[in-house]
């Protein structure tokens, strides 16, 4: 059997980070590799970034599909949004740009997305049937989708607007840092977000990413919500799993396979 994996990588604002992972249990095959995002964060020079963290791993073979995360909407490989990122990825065709690079197969995913997969595939709602969604809450809120399986992608519900403002601007947890908000306080804004999130689309399970999902002992036992609501157990490696999960499950679909 080849030893060949799929590698998933997370561009962020800080740093660009990836990791081949074993898809039989949803770990990472080697450690991660982080390097920092360029300070003039364009397409072209998160490209360069990322072609040398391709090189620096060894299960990654000629056959590996390759899955990259953005903090903005992707539809069918051109970036569309960049609420937090370099303006100039908007109509990127970013999946062409990066296959023609590198020479692999690749997704170019929006990161709430990929982290909802990763969530459902090894994490937190492992086996959850029905509707799950998953928040991230950090810079902005991403959201992810996923009914029975199946993701509904760039759902952007972090841009809801509530009481005429844009949900993410009040209740992201840079919202919570630069108000200097509490625990107690930032939670009165999540139960609103969450509550307006329950009432539209009724899911089976809330679970909650970000960096922030280390503290959730912190908040969640505030909210009052009819939907189940737990904490993401992959944390920061999430991305990098959904992204490889999503990379592989495309591959297949195009008909191509791993060495
Ligand atoms: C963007 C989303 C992204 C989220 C988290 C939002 O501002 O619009 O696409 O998923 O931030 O990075």
């Amino acid at each position: 059997m080849s030893t060949a994996k799929p590698l998933g990588i997370d561009v962020g604002g800080s740093g660009i980070k990836g990791a081949p992972v074993d898809l039989e249990n949803g770990a990472f095959a080697q450690e991660r590799l982080k390097i920092e995002t360029p300070e003039v964060s364009t397409p072209e020079a998160v490209c360069e970034v990322i072609a040398q963290i391709v090189d620096r791993f060894d299960e990654v073979h000629d056959g590996s599909p390759i899955g990259v995360t953005i903090p903005g909407v992707v539809r069918h490989g051109v970036v569309k949004t960049a609420a937090n990122i370099d303006k100039s990825w908007i109509e990127c065709e970013i999946e062409k740009l990066l296959e023609d690079r590198l020479q692999h197969d690749v997704v170019v995913v929006n990161d709430a997305d990929a982290a909802g997969v990763g969530e459902l595939s090894f994490g937190a709602a492992r086996g959850q049937d029905g509707l799950v969604i998953l928040t991230t809450l950090g810079t902005g809120i991403g959201t992810a989708v996923i009914n029975r399986g199946v993701l509904v992608p760039n759902s952007e519900l972090g841009h809801l607007e509530i009481d005429g403002v844009d949900a993410e601007t009040v209740t992201a947890s840079s919202a919570k840092t630069r108000e200097g908000l509490s625990y107690e306080e930032w939670a009165k804004r999540l139960q609103r977000y969450y509550r307006y999130l329950e009432d539209l689309l009724w899911p089976d399970l809330i679970v909650v990413g970000g960096g922030v999902s280390r503290k959730a002992e912190k908040y969640l036992p505030h909210l009052e919500l009819r939907t189940p609501i737990v904490p993401a157990t992959l944390e920061n490696a999430a991305g990098i799993i959904g992204a490889a999960v999503l990379a592989t499950q495309t591959q297949e679909e195009r008909g191509r396979h791993l060495d």
